[in-house]
């Protein structure tokens, strides 16, 4: 079953390509359309007014990633709260809003309450992105796109989030021409975008070597600070959950503005810095950020595209990602952080698969 890879967590990063085509493929056929998400999906996406995504773990990052999409492309206020916060407060109920709940096994305990706290409220609007067709939360929810993944049999979730990113860019898109903010012009290269996505994810993981490289040199270290802005701080957190999750080396995500907020006092030599940086509207800031970490000793390992313009120097290593591509970047730059924790908890001989203290789906509170 696993091929000529070593664990399903490392096959399941390869499989990547393919999971995202196959999620991209309905896309394809009926560009952003609410048929993406069911036969109901007409009537009750189109006047959505705001949308609350709630989900845990690793599926919350995606629905942290699809805020800047859903406020920028489809001009729509989100808010993106982990579920089992929000099932506990007084949650304010909007019958305009969309609940999109996030889960790769459709059976975590805490996003099904979430989203039936949102329905006692009287949310009608719901949808579910789901990998397990069948399982508990679409089945609850009156809107499902299901992610074409296949079974993911690793704990750590790897080409589930990618797929949930798919699902959530389709989501923006629709939302976006139903909200009269998409012209042809601008469907169509959105959709071009998503259709060169494999192949940029296909020389991601072509950069295995040289990732694998900087793992060996993280495997003995206690502790690492993750460093991102904007669209690319919610894969900062994922790299760090994928790090801490399956090597057991501490690791924390911050935006790399809010370093001389607190964080910074963690950084000296024994501190390794991983900075998600490729060509973005926020990439000047972060290279000021970062010369804060260089500054305090604290060796720095960056994934950069080549318009970044990041050259190695001392305590500077630097990883050529593929070329920027636009909104859909964090799909591109989740897969070096994956392989980044893979080979890390391999170095350190770890059960890859099944971490300890951990299951696949989260069935209790
Ligand atoms: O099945 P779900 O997507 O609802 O699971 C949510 C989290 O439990 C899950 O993403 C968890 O954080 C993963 N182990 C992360 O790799």
């Amino acid at each position: 079953e696993l091929g000529p890879y070593s664990h399903f967590m490392q096959k399941e990063i390869h499989e990547q390509p393919r999971a995202l085509a196959d999620t991209i493929e309905p896309v394809m056929i009926d560009g952003f359309s609410p048929a993406l998400f069911g036969p109901d999906a007409a009537g009750l996406l189109a006047d959505v007014r705001s949308v609350q995504i709630l989900a845990c773990g690793t599926s919350y990052y995606a629905g942290l990633t699809a805020r800047y999409w859903v406020e920028a492309i489809a001009g729509l206020p989100c808010s993106v709260e982990i579920a089992s916060e929000y099932r506990y407060r007084d949650a304010v109920a909007d019958p305009k809003q969309l609940i999109v709940t996030i889960s790769q096994s459709g059976e975590t305990l805490d996003t099904m309450e979430a989203l039936k706290y949102a329905k006692s409220l009287g949310q009608d609007k719901t949808l579910s992105i789901c990998n397990v067709p069948e399982s508990a939360i679409p089945r609850a929810s009156r809107m499902v796109f299901y992610t074409r993944a296949g079974a993911e049999i690793g704990v750590a979730s790897t080409k589930a989030f990618t797929t949930q990113l798919i699902a959530l860019f389709a989501l923006t898109g629709t939302l976006a021409k139903l909200n009269g903010r998409l012209d042809t012009e601008k469907e169509a290269a959105m959709l071009q975008d998503l259709r060169l996505l494999p192949g940029s994810v296909q020389a991601a993981l072509n950069l295995e070597p040289q990732v694998t490289a900087w793992a060996n040199l993280f495997a003995p270290k206690q502790h690492a600070l993750f460093l991102g802005r904007g669209l690319h701080y919610p894969i900062a957190l994922e790299g760090a959950l994928k790090l801490k999750e399956i090597s057991y080396i501490h690791a924390e995500a911050y935006p790399a503005g809010e370093l001389k907020h607190g964080p910074l006092a963690l950084v000296d030599e024994a501190m390794p810095v991983v900075v998600i940086a490729p060509n973005d509207a926020l990439l000047e800031k972060v290279k000021s950020n970062i010369q804060e970490v260089r500054a305090r000793g604290g060796e720095m390992f960056v994934f950069a595209d080549a318009d970044s313009h990041f050259s190695e120097s001392e305590g500077v290593h630097v990883i050529r990602t593929p070329r920027h591509v636009g909104l859909l970047s964090p799909v591109v730059h989740a897969i070096p952080v994956q392989i980044l924790a893979y080979h890390a908890a391999l170095a350190k001989g770890t059960d890859v698969d099944k971490p300890r203290n951990l299951a696949k789906s989260v069935t209790v509170e």
